[in-house]
């Protein structure tokens, strides 16, 4: 029988830990054959509501899962390590300033990125999925130096598969009709959701779209505020979906790309598409062999440059501003 593969999940007591772990002990992220051991990382305060979830998933019986572990120390909770998902963060409150946000988070993802520096195995993937993630993930990798930069990233494969959704119902198709879409830049408001590139049934996907009030005024906003409107209508965050996105990520990441089609995720950027070195921003990537690599030579015109150095912007600033914190 295979060595299991010691999955680690922060914030496994919220909402989305609650929909992850089941999907992951059943064998979803990694594949249908891949025996898994569960690490949870909780703060002392929701470690007792971790354990109430572990008692459901020894309940489920999964075939799959060798055991759980349930801690609220970093360095117990990364030794050995294969795949991280860096899930539980510090939300913004009400009035609080954006340095404040990126302050506490600094708190939780540099001793996470030090505890997975001392401690993970060689071959560790990092997706970080609290928010604010691209910038967290950098927080982390930067505490992490022993470790390939390669293997942090940040998750905007939600982004991705809501802009897919959209797309799909305006076209009459399905999903799977869809190729190449990329998610470019921040996980947040000013992300871009990339028609230019993207193709349906051989066609770009803009020019079978054909109406750029749409693609303007409603495509890339409905994609880029679908958190909020999430929030609106169920009175709490996208917990599921964002669940699926993980599950998708770092089940790609492992399995590969199909031929001919890319998706989108926050990787450390090589300076590809004017996108300065180091940040961590979301590109078209493919997966290879377990690696993630950003799709190079994409003509980018006007429209999608002043997106993506919008969005690109943002993250310099945010990498600035927990420079000035001392955080990285
Ligand atoms: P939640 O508030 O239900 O759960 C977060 C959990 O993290 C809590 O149980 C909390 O105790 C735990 N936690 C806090 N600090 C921790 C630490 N230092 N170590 C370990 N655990 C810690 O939140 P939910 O809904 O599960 O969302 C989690 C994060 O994911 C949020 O930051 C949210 O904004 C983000 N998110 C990101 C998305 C993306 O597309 N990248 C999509 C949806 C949510």
């Amino acid at each position: 029988t295979r060595t299991p593969v010691n999955v680690t999940v922060t914030g496994a007591a919220g909402q989305i830990g609650y929909a992850l772990l089941f999907r992951i002990a059943s064998g979803h992220l990694l594949g249908p054959d891949v025996p898994v051991r569960l690490r949870l990382l909780e703060i002392p305060q929701a470690v007792k509501a971790a354990e109430g979830t572990a008692m459901e998933l020894d309940d489920c019986a999964f075939p799959l899962l060798s055991g759980i572990d349930i801690t609220d120390d970093a360095k117990t909770a990364f030794d050995g390590v294969n795949v991280a998902l860096l899930v539980g963060a510090r939300p913004r409150s009400k009035g609080m300033e954006r340095g404040d946000l990126l302050e506490a988070n600094g708190g939780i993802f540099k001793p996470q990125g030090e505890a997975i520096n001392a401690g993970a195995a060689d071959d560790v993937r990092v997706l970080v999925v609290g928010n604010p993630a691209n910038t967290n993930a950098l927080i982390a990798q930067q505490h992490a130096p022993d470790v390939p930069a390669e293997r942090f990233t940040a998750m905007t494969r939600l982004d991705h598969n809501r802009a897919l959704s959209q797309l799909a119902k305006k076209l009459g198709v399905a999903v799977t009709d869809i190729r190449k879409l990329t998610i470019w830049g921040n996980h947040s408001a000013t992300q871009y959701p990339d028609l230019f590139h993207a193709e349906v049934g051989g066609r770009i996907a803009a020019e079978a779209v054909n109406d750029q009030s749409w693609l303007e005024n409603d495509f890339i906003p409905t994609v880029a505020k679908r958190g909020a409107a999430i929030i609106e209508a169920r009175g709490a965050s996208s917990a599921a979906s964002a669940a699926n996105a993980a599950i998708d990520h770092v089940h790609t990441w492992v399995n590969g790309t199909d031929e001919g089609d890319w998706t989108s995720a926050a990787v450390v950027s090589d300076g590809s598409y004017g996108v300065p070195e180091g940040l961590i921003s979301s590109f078209p990537v493919t997966a290879k062999d377990g690696r993630y690599e950003i799709v190079q030579g994409l003509e980018i015109d006007e429209f999608s440059r002043a997106r993506i150095d919008a969005s690109v912007a943002e993250l310099v600033e945010e990498r600035d501003a927990v420079r000035g914190l001392g955080l990285i």
